[in-house]
């Protein structure tokens, strides 16, 4: 088989054997095929697409090409979450207690991630001392003991990702959707957990900007994942503002707790209620996902999920104390409001422009050598729909330097459109795809 043939079979709108997508990929991550050859592929696939039989080939392949965890000595039932990523997105340090309290076990390894904030782990590391770095052995056993633990990768995981997804990002090929599925479902197969929950946002603050892409994409994934036998899921979510009202590491944390502590913004408190009802109904524990949804309520009302958390952070070597007193998180020293211009209704705010709003106080990551300010973000006290009176206050900035703070200041006036018109309540979930 030459690499030649197979790029201009797809280039042609052929469809690739078994054989032909296994010869690429391993031959790519062995370093027979060169990256020229790997990037007229992509380009191929981003124009000739794949059809979901190639992508679940691709997928498979891409899995195959590292370790994957075994999961195996944990008892009981092992879910997994994955968010496609958005501003302020912080459900899984929620979540991830909240469904442990439940009884089901959360086995997650989580990403650093370039972004506007850091990754999960970047959030979680914002916790004095908290570790995310343990051998497969520590994790099985953390999990089993408490029920939940979110570490860092272990082992060499999908490596043909990792080379596939470098090459894809400097050859204008990442916006294709059976290379995000595969890329993503990839990642989540090798994790080795028995049920996936995709939580797939869409909006200004998403990857998918339309919700027929994000339902293409979600869709795909959820194939990919049952075809592979595992029990996959996708939920569309709202992305066109922020999630919650804080954006930014340690920021994110203290309001993740406040929500188990059940004080958290309306939005976060819902999505992780209504995520968690699906993984409860994926690992059979109710007949409905409401009925879980319910279930979880009545936990995180006992504080049964702050529990969970605390007992979370004790075993990954961090401070526990830290879910009752927020003040030994990182506090930025410079902290200034952001007031409206005008009087009227907060009609939008562009979570992307927030999200960069929030990287350049620095809270995120622009190459992977950049360092985080862990105590930088900002913190919405207007979201859409409310009312505002001029020079309210809209937002607080934190940050370590006071002239990031004028810099995210402009971004931040470009995020937020005050209005006279009516403004319609914005739905938080568009649709579930199993
Ligand atoms: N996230 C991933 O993990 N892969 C993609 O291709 C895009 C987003």
């Amino acid at each position: 088989m030459r690499a030649y043939d197979v790029i201009l079979k797809k280039r042609n709108g052929g469809e690739l054997t078994s054989e032909e997508i296994g010869f690429m990929v391993n031959g790519y991550v062995e370093d027979r095929i060169p990256d020229y050859q790997m990037s007229a592929l992509a380009m191929a696939i981003y124009f000739q697409g794949l059809n979901e039989r190639e992508t679940t080939d691709l997928t498979r392949f891409m899995v195959e090409s590292g370790d994957q965890v075994d999961l195996s000595g944990i008892q009981g039932f092992k879910a997994d979450k994955h968010s496609t990523g958005g501003v302020g997105d912080k459900t899984t340090l929620v979540l991830a207690p909240l469904v442990a309290a439940a009884g089901v076990k959360v086995a997650k390894m989580s990403g650093r991630g370039l972004g506007h904030t850091g990754g999960t782990l970047d959030k979680l590391q914002s916790i004095p001392g908290f570790s995310v770095e343990f051998t497969p052995q520590e994790f099985v056993d953390i999990v089993n003991r408490v029920g939940v633990a979110v570490v860092g990768q272990t082992g060499n995981l999908v490596p043909a990702d990792k080379k596939l997804y470098a090459l894809r990002d400097v050859t204008a090929t990442v916006d294709s959707l059976p290379l995000i599925a595969s890329s993503v479902m990839s990642k989540k197969i090798a994790a080795g957990a028995d049920a996936i929950l995709l939580d797939v946002k869409v909006g200004s603050g998403a990857f998918m900007k339309r919700l027929e892409d994000a339902v293409a994409l979600a869709r795909l994934m959820v194939n990919i994942g049952s075809r592979l036998g595992r029990n996959t899921r996708a939920v569309i979510t709202n992305m066109d503002q922020p999630l919650g009202r804080s954006v930014g590491n340690a920021l994110e944390v203290r309001e993740a707790i406040e929500t188990l502590q059940g004080r958290g913004p309306e939005d976060l408190t819902e999505l992780c209620l209504i995520l968690g009802g699906h993984m409860l109904h994926q690992a059979g524990r109710c007949k409905v996902p409401e009925e879980g949804k319910k279930y979880l309520e009545k936990l995180l009302d006992r504080g049964d999920g702050l529990a969970k958390l605390k007992e979370m952070i004790a075993a990954q070597k961090g401070l526990p104390e830290v879910v009752h007193n927020l003040e030994l998180l990182p506090q930025a020293p410079c902290q200034e409001e952001f007031r409206s211009p005008a009087e009227g209704v907060v009609e939008k705010i562009n979570a992307e422009a927030v999200g960069l709003a929030a990287m350049i106080l620095g809270a995120g990551r622009e190459t992977k050598e950049s360092s985080i300010d862990l105590s930088a973000g900002i913190v919405l006290h207007k979201k859409v729909g409310d009312a505002v009176a001029k020079d309210e206050v809209l937002a607080v900035l934190h940050s370590s330097e006071r002239w990031r703070i004028e810099a995210a200041r402009e971004k931040l006036r470009e995020a937020y459109i005050i209005s006279n018109q009516e403004v319609k309540p914005q739905p938080l979930i568009y649709e579930v795809i199993s």
